[in-house]
């Protein structure tokens, strides 16, 4: 068991700058200066959820004392937060372990080795005790058992393992660290887990059911962003708008959470993920219309564009019911950009099927797409179900066929911006320049401009003047008034869309 007393408490660890990096499958790591404790290095692979619970995690580790390294080699520990989704993500997070592991049987026999995260509950016996590749096994709703399951590793030189799901941890009450923040932007986590069950996917099993956070500790971390100077947040949950608090005889729905963070500050943008179609309520959509500082952007998962396919998938909506929201929600929020996952190659799909996929790209035009080739998840419905069927070549040339389809509507969606002036939240340095500034549009296109003095956090309009598939690229015009109020991001000057 821990002792306690036997560390000093770490004081604060800084916020560093950097560029938020939201791609999936990313390696993050966390830094501080070593002072004689405990040296930690946490490494997050996976969605932002992910990168979410490491900031916790952070917290709980540096409440008990613990210190964060950016340096693998000077650590005492090595904690890895993992991601299951698919089996490439496994294989990477693998990987790294295995180049741990054999840093540790050379030069470092004391070092911890941890992992984190949806890994855990799957692997956690093939892990621990078959190839005895790690010390430590935590899984995602366990992390305030870290500092115990640690102490008792380092003190005992056993393994430690904490796989328990929870229907209640929401983590409300712990303050994230946000070591890999821009300080402009950040995550907050508002519920967890999933109920939705869709045959594919692993994350119901790694991350159990869905369970909301309090609204009043939400509005609360919110709050103290803004009093930080932060100007967008992206509020997350696997199932994010299925968020329901009611625990206290009153019920708040997601757009009501929404609509009550919008208050807090004009100089505040919103934005969340990862939406379900079926949760996406015209009360919400509202919302998105109403509030200036709710961007014009849903990041709305297909997954598929054939009915029959999204029955087997058990997405619980059709191709048409999907379009019809598409319809809906673009006449409720005009401007409303729209992003999407989709996966090739699920068991059974025909070419007709897939074509159905690349109609109703065709029929949406999505802004951005995140794109995969299925791959069987173990204990999922389809694993159990469905045969894996469609050949790995014939995957990968539908997956080619969609992210090509992608590439030309999200070049055409960047070109319809050329020519308009749109507001920009500045983010920092683009990664090609220090003489020029990055940041996003209420829409999430990534802006690049020449810096004229501007800082980060600052709202800045820019005249775009010319486009990639993946950025916008323009000269800045004004400096924002620093309210959206003054002008809405969505409105642009120029055609109208
Ligand atoms: N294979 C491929 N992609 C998957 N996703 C979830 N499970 C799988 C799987 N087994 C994708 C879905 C989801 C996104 C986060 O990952 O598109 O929306
Ligand atoms: Fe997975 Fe479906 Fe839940 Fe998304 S909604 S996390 S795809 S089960």
């Amino acid at each position: 068991m821990r002792t306690p007393g036997t560390r000093p408490i770490v004081s604060d660890i800084g916020i560093l700058s950097g560029e938020a990096d939201q791609s999936l499958d990313t390696a993050r790591q966390v830094s501080s200066e070593s002072d004689g404790r405990q040296m930690v290095y946490l490494e997050t692979y996976g969605c932002q959820m992910n990168v979410s619970d490491s900031e916790i995690v952070a917290s709980v580790l540096r409440g008990s004392g613990f210190g964060l390294t950016r340096d693998p080699d000077s650590a005492d520990v090595v904690l890895i937060n993992t991601c299951a989704i698919r089996e490439n993500a496994e294989q990477k997070v693998r990987r790294r372990l295995e180049t741990f592991r054999s840093r540790k049987q050379k030069r470092a026999p004391d070092l911890k080795l941890g992992v984190l995260g949806c890994m855990a509950e799957r692997l956690r016996e093939k892990l621990l005790d078959e190839e005895k590749l790690v010390d430590l096994v935590v899984g995602p709703d366990a992390y305030r058992d870290l500092p115990n399951l640690l102490d008792a590793s380092l003190e005992s030189g056993q393994s430690a393992v904490n796989v328990q799901l929870s229907k209640e941890e929401t983590y409300a009450d712990i303050s994230p660290v946000r070591y890999d923040s821009n300080g402009v932007s950040a995550f907050v986590s508002i519920m967890r887990g999933c109920d939705n069950m869709c045959s594919f996917c692993v994350v119901p099993f790694t991350r159990g059911r869905e369970r909301s956070r309090p609204t009043a500790s939400i509005l609360d971390e919110c709050a103290k962003l803004v009093d930080a100077g932060y100007r967008e947040v992206t509020v997350l949950g696997q199932n994010v708008n299925s968020y329901r608090d009611g625990v206290n005889g009153q019920s708040v729905s997601f757009a009501e959470l929404l609509h009550r963070i919008s208050l807090l500050s004009p100089d505040l943008r919103i934005r969340y993920s990862t939406s379900h179609p079926k949760d996406c309520s015209d009360e919400l959509l509202h919302v998105h219309r109403e509030r200036d500082n709710v961007c014009n952007f849903i990041h709305l998962p297909v997954q598929h564009g054939n009915t029959a396919m999204l029955e087997r998938m058990r997405r619980t909506y059709s191709r048409e019911e999907y379009l019809a929201l598409v319809e809906r929600a673009r006449r409720i929020v005009p401007g409303l950009a729209l992003s999407t996952d989709i996966i090739a190659g699920f068991c059974g799909e025909t070419e007709e099927e897939h074509r159905d996929t690349l109609s109703l790209m065709e029929a949406v035009r999505y802004d951005h797409a995140f794109n995969f080739i299925y791959s069987e998840r173990p204990g999922t419905y389809a694993s159990k179900k469905y045969e894996d069927d469609v050949p790995e070549e014939v995957k990968k040339r539908r997956l080619s066929e969609i992210i090509e389809l992608q590439s030309a509507h999200s070049l055409e969606s960047n070109q319809r911006d050329v020519g308009r002036v749109l507001r920009v939240l500045v983010e920092g340095p683009s990664r090609k320049s220090d003489e020029q500034l990055c940041g996003r549009t209420d829409s999430n296109k990534m802006v690049v401009f020449d810096d004229a003095g501007f800082v980060k956090g600052q709202y800045v309009d820019v005249r775009v003047e010319r486009c990639t598939s993946a950025t916008l690229l323009g000269t800045a015009v004004s400096s924002g008034a620093n309210k959206l109020e003054a002008s809405s991001p969505a409105t642009t000057v120029g055609a109208p869309q």
